[in-house]
């Protein structure tokens, strides 16, 4: 069942039933200030970071869901409705709601009546701003009111949904004309305040919550809106809110625009005041002067529009099944952007005041968007890099307001340090920008300890050498990529978190997936190495690499898989002998794309166990079979129930390494299957089962183990974006950047024709259209470079600004 269609032509999708099986979001803003709004116009807004700079107040998990937005309200002579059906939920003859590239749209009408409501963050600006567009469809005068609302937060969002005994009492703010100023703890040690206004002068005002919706109402019936009446209340502590009281009359055929600006500013310390405790408007005045008018938005939304256009079009596909090009053109490159701006910090599951950003989700992030914005690309390796300690580890995670390292979640994940490895080549390899190395970057944020980042890379690889457990397979730590394979945890007391508990300290586990990823990356890092002459480097980290292959290949299989790791005990985790977890998906995507046993058929022989013990029709679950009790030596993984999350879920973000690995394997049918089963537009006709958005992935989809199959949860905040716009883009539409140029392998299905791909690249545009006459898999027959056959697979690096043809023949 759907909820809507794809506008492929305006790059949104239309939902037309506001009662989704989910709330089904979008995220407004991609520099500093951000909105995250629902079908039916719920969520809040924050300025960089969701925890610590929270503008308007939200409660997770509510009754009934998703309560709380950017609401507004229309009273036609006692007649209430909302354009986005909710709060009020009376029943709308036309709704719809149009998320897009950076804003939201969202239209109600009744009786002729309607209201559409743009909700957008313009580019460069710290604010959402809001038009309501008023039609009179009917043939009579309208007269009504419209109301807005929102409710403040008191800016720290963990404190404020906690430490009521002092937040009950702060609150305040300051009202002049239209514009309601929210300015708590603005006196003592804050230098921010942020304010809600509209263009036009108003009938009344609300900035108390209590006397707009009356102390026992929801959001379904304020007291304000249901009475027509705007009590003019002055917020003092309890909840500061915002509302404005508009009344409009319309002549049949009639439109009326207003535009609604939520601003957040700062302001030097010294220019706080300007009288007696009164708040520095100026900046804020600064900010409404630029939306005075429905014009002013016209130009920012045509603004924001050329962005996405010039972003996307450094890929482009143009292929026969729409599903394909939506996903690859439009929404899988836009999710990319949304999990670099976010990493796991604020959706409707992460609620914003836990994690911030996390070292290696970061880092694979930016292999799906280093493409769109290579320059905040590189700030992000850099702020990354800088939370990295002299030892090689690295804090787990950093807020990005401080950019500082998170102290309550500490170090010792063992993979983290590699996936700066990747992070940094491919970054390099898409923007040939080598002075990123010899960048000096701090340690553990100090800024009187540095070192360059190529010593930073060194030291991660250095990392895995230095910390070798008793097969020297490199020491597990808290945990690999696998957060909840806890092997050192060993906790029997509620409560305690299984990540950063160590009950055996001096662990011994060993992670098979981090040799793999050693392999893998350390030969980054060598090509690295030798591409900047330190062959004397390079050398030593090939014995390193060498040494790593072999304890792979004589600890880490298991007779027709990878093993997974061994635990606290020495015992295989991801064996045969097992019982229960005798496969983890993990270690076969991470050793075969490492190139480990594509030589002698193990590669192969992993991938048939993949297909026959974790594929089921829905996606690749994670292990199988599925845990059913607790082992306290594996921690997390075994209280999921089984299915689940870590325990036999789909965990999307690991089935595109299956992916790759299969087209190592140049089996593209089986890519292909792997890719189309997971991917979102492929799962719109069954929305109602799947739940989750049917435009972005979705961290977890409920494996053949659970209770329900195929439902889908964690959208928007996954690696699984970033990883599988890298598998389809680069590994079977083969098209990837690479040092030296554009490398082509497409390693597709049998049964595809062709496809066209343009893709810019350092500067240059290439026209790339693939045939495939002779119905092959993968190989190239020829590779043509406007007009002149190549040899190889690589396509050099053409002059800036030039436009190129390629034609690419596969067969054999
Ligand atoms: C979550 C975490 C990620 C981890 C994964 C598997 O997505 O953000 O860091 O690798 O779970 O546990
Ligand atoms: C839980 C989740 C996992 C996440 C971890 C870190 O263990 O299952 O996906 O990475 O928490 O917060």
């Amino acid at each position: 069942m759907k909820f809507g269609h794809f506008d492929d032509q305006k790059k949104e999708y239309v939902i037309t039933n506001p009662r989704t099986p989910y709330p089904w979001i979008n995220y407004l803003g991609c520099e500093d200030f951000f909105s995250i709004v629902t079908n039916t116009a719920g969520g809040y807004s924050f300025y960089k970071d969701a925890r610590l700079r929270r503008i308007t107040r939200y409660r997770y998990n509510n009754v009934p869901v998703d309560d709380g937005g950017k609401y507004f309200y229309i009273n036609e002579k006692g007649k209430v409705w909302s354009p986005g059906w909710k709060p009020v939920k009376t029943e709308l003859d036309r709704y719809e709601c149009r998320h897009g590239m950076g804003y939201t749209r969202i239209t109600g009408e009744v009786d002729q009546l309607e209201a559409e409501v743009l909700y957008m963050v313009p580019l460069g600006y710290h604010g959402e701003v809001q038009r309501v567009k008023l039609s009179n469809r009917s043939d009579r005068k309208r007269s009504f009111s419209l109301f807005s609302y929102v409710e403040w937060c008191l800016w720290d969002a963990l404190d404020d949904n906690t430490n009521f005994q002092r937040n009950f009492s702060t609150g305040q703010v300051e009202i002049v004309d239209s514009t309601i100023y929210h300015k708590t703890e603005y006196r003592e040690r804050r230098d921010h305040y942020a304010f809600y206004t509209v263009n036009e002068q108003v009938a009344g005002l609300d900035s108390d919550r209590e006397a707009f919706l009356g102390l026992y109402n929801g959001y379904d019936a304020p007291d304000a809106v249901m009475e027509c009446e705007s009590r003019n209340s002055h917020a003092h502590g309890w909840s500061p809110v915002a509302s404005h009281q508009l009344n409009i009359e319309l002549e049949p055929g009639e439109e009326k625009q207003l535009v609604f600006v939520l601003g957040y500013v700062e302001v030097p310390v010294a220019d706080k005041f300007v009288e007696d405790q009164m708040i520095n408007k100026e900046p804020a005045e600064k900010m409404m002067a630029k939306f005075r008018t429905a014009a002013d938005v016209d130009r920012a939304f045509n603004e924001l529009g050329n962005f996405w256009e010039d972003l996307l079009s450094v890929y482009q596909l143009e292929h026969p099944e729409k599903e394909l090009n939506r996903a690859v053109n439009i929404w899988n490159q836009y999710q990319c952007m949304v999990t670099f701006n976010f990493s796991r910090s604020a959706s409707f599951f992460e609620s914003g005041i836990g994690r911030g950003m996390g070292f290696r989700d970061s880092n694979q992030d930016l292999i799906g968007f280093v493409h769109q914005v290579p320059g905040r690309a590189r700030e992000r390796i850099i702020d990354i890099a800088s939370t990295q300690f002299e030892d090689g580890s690295a804090y787990h995670q950093y807020q990005p307001l401080t950019k500082k390292g998170n102290d309550a979640v500490g170090s010792n994940f063992n993979d983290d340090p590699l996936w700066l490895i990747l992070g940094t080549d491919e970054y390099i390899k898409e923007t040939g920008d080598w002075t990123i190395l010899d960048e000096m970057v701090p340690f553990d944020n100090d800024e009187s300890n540095k070192a360059t980042l190529f010593e930073h890379l060194k030291r991660s690889f250095n990392h895995v050498v230095n910390n070798l457990g008793p097969h020297k397979l490199p020491l597990i730590g808290r945990a690999d990529w696998n957060d909840c394979l806890n092997l050192n945890c060993f906790s029997e007391t509620p409560g305690e978190s299984f990540q950063t508990t160590e009950n055996k300290e001096g662990g011994v586990a060993e992670s098979v997936f981090i040799a793999g990823m050693f392999v893998l990356y350390g030969a980054s890092y060598v090509k690295l190495c030798q591409k900047l002459g330190k062959e004397e480097e390079a050398e030593r980290a090939m014995g390193h690499i060498e040494d790593m292959r072999k304890v792979v290949d004589e600890h880490g299989w298991d007779g027709k898989w990878f093993i997974r790791a061994y635990d606290h005990f020495g015992e295989k985790i991801g064996s045969d002998e097992r019982e229960e977890g005798k496969i983890f998906i993990e270690s076969q995507g991470m050793c075969i794309m490492a190139g480990i046993g594509l030589d002698d058929g193990r590669a192969r022989t992993a991938l048939d166990s993949v297909k026959e013990r974790l594929d089921c029709e829905y996606g690749i679950v994670l292990n199988n079979p599925a845990f059913t009790r607790y082992h306290v030596q594996y921690g997390e993984i075994s209280t999921y129930p089984e299915g689940y999350k870590e325990n036999a879920g789909i965990f999307c973000h690991n089935n595109p390494w299956i992916m790759i690995a299969e087209t190592l394997e140049g089996n593209g049918n089986a890519a292909w299957d792997y890719f189309r089963k997971i991917c979102p537009p492929y799962l719109e006709e069954i929305s109602d089962l799947h739940k989750t958005e049917p435009y972005v992935y979705s961290q977890m989809i409920a494996g053949k183990d659970a209770f329900k199959p195929g439902e889908a949860k964690n959208s928007w905040l996954t690696g699984t974006a970033a990883w599988n716009f890298y598998a389809i883009s680069q590994y079977i539409l083969g098209i990837r950047a690479d040092h030296d140029g554009l490398l082509i392998n497409p390693v597709i299905p049998e049964a595809w024709d062709g496809y066209t791909v343009t893709r810019k690249f350092r500067g240059a545009t290439y026209r790339i259209e693939v045939s495939n006459p002779g119905h092959v898999s993968s190989g190239l027959k020829e590779l043509i470079l406007n007009g002149e056959k190549l040899e190889g697979n690589l396509i050099p690096i053409c002059d800036a600004g030039s436009v190129n043809q390629v034609q690419v023949v596969l067969g054999k």
